[in-house]
């Protein structure tokens, strides 16, 4: 079984992320207000789209989906 985290924005545009952080594995949690995925580990945040951009993280999350919804 696998996981994915997903957002549709609001053009129907949807990504779709493996949600497990790039630092050291901690399964990410969705953050509603700021449209992040966030690690309760040690707290790397990543957009939805999967960017990086808070560390101790280096990498950008895995991307499993990123296409516009007809
Ligand atoms: S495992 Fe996510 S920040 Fe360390």
């Amino acid at each position: 079984m696998k996981k994915y985290g997903i957002y549709r924005d609001e053009n129907n545009r949807i990504y779709a992320i493996k949600p497990v952080c790039t630092h050291l594995g901690c399964e990410l949690s969705w953050n509603n207000l700021e449209k992040t995925w966030d690690c309760p580990c040690h707290g790397s945040r990543f957009d939805y789209k999967g960017n990086l951009f808070y560390n101790p993280a280096v990498k950008d999350l895995e991307i499993k989906l990123d296409k516009t919804e007809e």
